[in-house]
């Protein structure tokens, strides 16, 4: 059966966590849904694994509705969730124009970057029929104002912002919240304190699900991996074993382990 959203709620409320990764194209969408993986972000990571940007910054909606469509082909029963390009949630209108063109491409929900000040755009997407996951903590597209890919949330200040900050957005209608690169102590208290599925990266394993860059989990992204990677095809697996060991070690809780936490 195809995964919903209320797929999602469903598994928070009973305990049992779910897998999220990058999918780009049709083929490996194909892949990672046969595999059980439950959601497919097309994020606009592909900036950096597929156009070989350094940011997410030069990513248009066109282009992740290009892949979206590509993603929504190949697909073989798991919730698509397309990201929001940057600056699109800098008015409800953008929002509202980027949203309608990620849905029309074949995306079930979509995810903005933002905080506590998205509520706004938040609820008229409800409004208007759109799923919406709210991406906390370490935003990328913000790089250019964080000073770089850091951990957010370390100082007791800012980590009472993001708790306030996801509760706030629980209330606009946000039905998903993604942390990203939070202390796992903080990521903890955050998902106890909402009701809706958190996805973390580099947010620890009391998150709800998590979700890898597939590029990341597969050991091909150039550079050190980032703390948080666990690469899966270093394990003997080809690409489909990969997929499938990655979903069960989300699933059964192995990982992330505490290497993979900050
Ligand atoms: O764009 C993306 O792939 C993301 C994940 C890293 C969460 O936002």
């Amino acid at each position: 059966m195809a995964v919903t959203v209320r797929t999602l709620q469903q598994r928070k409320q009973n305990g049992e966590k779910f897998s999220v990764l990058t999918a780009y194209d049709a083929c490996f969408s194909r892949l990672i849904s046969e595999a059980g993986v439950d959601v497919m972000l097309v994020g606009d990571s592909l900036g950096m694994v597929l156009q070989g940007h350094d940011s997410t910054l030069p990513v248009t909606t066109e282009q992740l509705a290009y892949h979206t469509s590509a993603v929504a082909r190949g697909n073989q029963g798991s919730l698509i969730m397309a990201d929001m390009p940057f600056m699109s949630g800098a008015t409800v209108d953008r929002a509202l124009t980027a949203a309608h063109t990620l849905m029309q491409a074949g995306a079930n929900l979509v995810k903005l970057e933002g905080a506590g000040w998205l509520a706004e755009t938040i609820s008229v997407l409800k409004r208007n029929g759109v799923p919406v996951c709210a991406h906390l903590g370490l935003t990328p597209q913000s790089v250019n104002t964080l000073g770089g890919y850091r951990v957010q949330g370390r100082e007791k200040t800012e980590a009472e912002q993001l708790i306030e900050d996801a509760r706030l957005l629980e209330q606009a209608g946000a039905d998903i919240l993604l942390l990203e690169c939070v202390p796992r102590d903080v990521s903890a208290q955050l998902c106890q304190s909402v009701q809706v599925p958190v996805i973390g990266i580099g947010a620890g394993p009391e998150c709800d699900g998590q979700v890898l860059v597939m590029h990341d989990m597969l050991g091909i992204t150039p550079g050190k991996p980032a703390r948080f990677v666990r690469n899966f095809a270093s394990e003997g697996h080809d690409i489909r074993a990969s997929f499938a060991a990655y979903d069960k070690a989300v699933k059964d809780g192995s990982f992330p382990a505490s290497e993979h936490c900050f």
